[in-house]
């Protein structure tokens, strides 16, 4: 079944593979042909660096010039799994993959059907398998509804965290996340014994370091917004993601998560591809109270809602 899509691969094609995070759109690192296939399928811009997904430490070699006693306590801790790490890079990685960056992303994915793909294949640049703009896919179905029903995708059922990956800068101190993922902040600060910045999205600086962060992302077509507390009107043609707030009654425009945000990350995408398939006008979520903004999972979520939010 894997043999198929490493054929497609190893002959300059693009293929999507699930991560425990969000499905990729993977083509081979060395391949610039293949890799500029990713972007045209995306339509992604040229200015927006690639993670070049790995299956062994011993492949962080190839891509980063250098790596620091840091990054090796990083590696060690949280590898395979969701933290991207960006390195100082070779000279020798492609500007396509860093878009011209003196940097390279690299991830190793915690999840078999992917571990085994770069295992046979080599190491894969991979952005989520979504057009550009939308939610990041977590099923397979999300990338053929965005690239085709014909679409090669490794089918692996639903990801598991459903959020993209944590993206840590460890190329310069201090170091700096540019996107929160299902690994803290906390968490790194509290391994290397540093403090670690979160950076503004919106900055100049971080559009700068981390091109991506510029662009909107997240959006489904309908209207994203959160729930205002003095708001007692229960909206039509609006679905309504609730964690703490008790549903006014029971409804099928109403999602309950009773506080349970792992749920919540696993299929935040999913409702939110689903709110346009069924024509809702606006998806309205609960806000996250700041006792609840100390799990790293519900810092992402709030990233990921803000930026649907706009
Ligand atoms: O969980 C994930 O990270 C998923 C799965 C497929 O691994 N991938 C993913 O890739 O979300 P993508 O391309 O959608 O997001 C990667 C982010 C972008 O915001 C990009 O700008 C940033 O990482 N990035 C990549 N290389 C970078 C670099 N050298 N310097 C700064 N930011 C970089
Ligand atoms: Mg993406």
């Amino acid at each position: 079944m894997l043999d198929r899509y490493v054929t497609l691969l190893q002959s300059g094609e693009i293929v999507a593979f699930p991560t425990e995070t969000v499905y990729g759109l993977g083509a081979m690192a060395t391949n610039p042909d293949a890799i500029k296939k990713v972007f045209e399928t995306k339509g992604r811009p040229s200015d927006n660096p690639l993670i070049v997904h790995i299956s062994d430490i011993d492949q962080v070699e190839s891509f980063a010039a250098e790596i620091s006693e840091d990054a090796k306590k990083l590696m060690e801790a949280f590898w395979p799994g969701p933290l991207t790490l960006i390195f100082k890079k070779k000279p020798e990685v492609l500007d396509l993959i860093t878009a011209g960056l003196n940097t390279v992303a690299l991830r190793w994915p915690n999840h078999p059907s992917a571990q085994k793909l770069i295992s046979i294949a080599g190491p894969l640049v991979a952005p989520s398998a979504n057009s550009s703009g939308k939610p990041s896919p977590t099923k397979a179905e999300h990338v053929k509804e965005d690239f085709g029903h014909d679409f090669p995708v490794l089918n692996a059922g639903e990801t598991d965290i459903g959020l993209e990956s944590t993206v840590l800068d460890i190329s310069s101190e201090p170091y700096t996340i540019y996107r929160p993922g299902a690994i803290s902040a906390e968490q790194i600060s509290e391994l290397i014994g540093k403090t670690v910045d979160q950076e503004v999205p919106s900055s100049k600086n971080t559009a700068a370091k981390s091109p991506g962060t510029k662009y909107s992302h997240y959006t489904p077509a309908a209207k994203v917004m959160w729930l205002s507390p003095h708001d007692t009107s229960f909206w039509d043609e609006t679905l309504y993601l609730l964690h703490t707030t008790h549903p006014p009654y029971n409804s099928n425009r109403v999602v309950f998560y009773d506080g349970d945000f792992k749920r919540m990350a696993h299929e935040l995408y999913d409702r939110f591809r689903q709110a346009d398939h069924q024509n809702y006008k606006r998806v309205v979520v609960d806000p996250f109270a700041n006792d609840q903004l100390q799990d790293p999972l519900v810092q992402a979520l709030h990233n990921r809602i803000s930026k649907a939010i706009g």
